[in-house]
């Protein structure tokens, strides 16, 4: 078969991972040819793509980023964009298309299987809060990479007598926020889940300073809200192709805060790219390689329109619709245990 993948989105470590895991499998087993599409949806767009095989994809699994590159294309903006995808295909000879992304990738995916092509999609967000999967590569890294600048927090933290907020990824689910936060120890943790409540933070953190506890670290999560806010806060009002703001700030506004109405020393870090960068753990290696296989599987026993999916322990297909339009928020249990630690 001649088989196509694209990378779409946000990258996320464990992206070349589930590139090679396809084109291993493919080439050497099903005799397929792949072709990777540059640059998202736009490379499908423009019929923009490179020849994959063993000898292209060598030594990229501990690589971050993608070698196909990726962008937040969308080719639906386009009026002629079903049609040019078309083209693409037909000119190619593409039997199947694999698109490796999250809610706006897939829902495009989605789109033009029900226009006729055939689509697999592989779930990816390091916001881990795709539905219809029970974990996204790349997650498990970014919570690394915050632990580890938690941990590095405290030490400054506690030489200053200060309160250090640490704003992390995670538009409409904290799951980055909360995982790091028990990992790392810290002392309040707020999520998009859950408003604001700035009198209960300044308790909390009140309450462990009159334990004799001179410092503290708070985690927030980017997409989180002040009870009295209305909408995000975000960093201008540009919107990407998918009618998504860049977020960005909460953190900010919540050290001024914190620091006016408790008189304690606050400081803010942004963690920002640095979540999405670098090399993927052992964990999301593994997990991504198991992705990436699963899905040249599915395109060779027709499974389209559907998405590889970790179900508990095992790798299964569901159907596209049960992962897009609605997000996987924080499991109020794992919340619960994060606030036992608190104040
Ligand atoms: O959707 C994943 C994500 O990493 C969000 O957590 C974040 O808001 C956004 O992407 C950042 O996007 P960009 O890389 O376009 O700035």
């Amino acid at each position: 078969m001649r088989v196509g993948i694209l990378t779409g989105g946000g990258d996320c470590p464990g992206l070349n991972a589930v590139i090679r895991a396809v084109v291993r499998k493919g080439t050497m087993f099903y005799g397929d040819s792949i072709l990777g599409f540059e640059e998202g949806w736009r490379g499908v767009l423009e019929n923009r793509f490179q020849l994959l095989d063993l000898d292209s994809t060598p030594g990229i699994i501990h690589r971050g980023g993608t070698i196909l590159r990726t962008s937040r294309t969308n080719p639906f903006k386009d009026p002629q964009g079903l049609e040019r995808v078309k083209a693409t295909f037909t000119v190619n000879h593409l039997d199947a298309l694999i698109a490796i992304g999250g809610d706006d990738t897939l829902g495009v995916a989605l789109k033009l299987n029900q226009a006729g092509l055939k689509l697999v999609g592989v779930p990816k967000t390091i916001d881990n809060d795709l539905a219809g999967t029970d974990v996204c590569f790349g997650f498990d890294t970014a919570v690394n990479i915050a632990t580890e600048a938690v941990d590095r927090l405290h030490t400054t933290a506690e030489a200053h007598n200060r309160i250090i907020v640490v704003e992390v990824m995670g538009r409409d689910a904290g799951w980055i926020a909360t995982y790091s936060g028990i990992a790392g120890g810290a002392d309040v943790v707020l999520i998009p889940e859950k408003p604001i409540n700035l009198d209960q933070v300044c308790d909390l953190l009140q309450r462990r300073h009159g334990r004799g506890k001179y410092f503290s670290i708070v985690v927030v999560a980017e997409g989180a809200q002040l009870a009295d806010q209305i909408g995000q806060t975000t960093q201008g009002t540009q919107v990407d192709e998918f009618g998504h703001a860049r977020l960005g700030g909460i953190g900010g506004r919540l050290a001024a805060e914190i620091e006016k109405r408790t008189g304690f020393e606050t400081r803010m870090v942004n963690l920002g790219h640095i979540q999405r960068g670098g090399t993927p753990t052992a964990f999301d290696r593994v997990l991504a390689t198991r992705y990436g296989v699963q899905a040249i599987d599915m395109v060779h026993q027709g499974e389209f329109g559907r998405m590889a999916s970790l179900q508990g322990q095992k790798l299964v297909s569901v159907p596209l619709e049960d992962a897009l339009g609605k997000n996987r928020k924080v499991d109020p249990e794992i919340y619960d245990i994060a606030s036992v630690f608190f104040g």
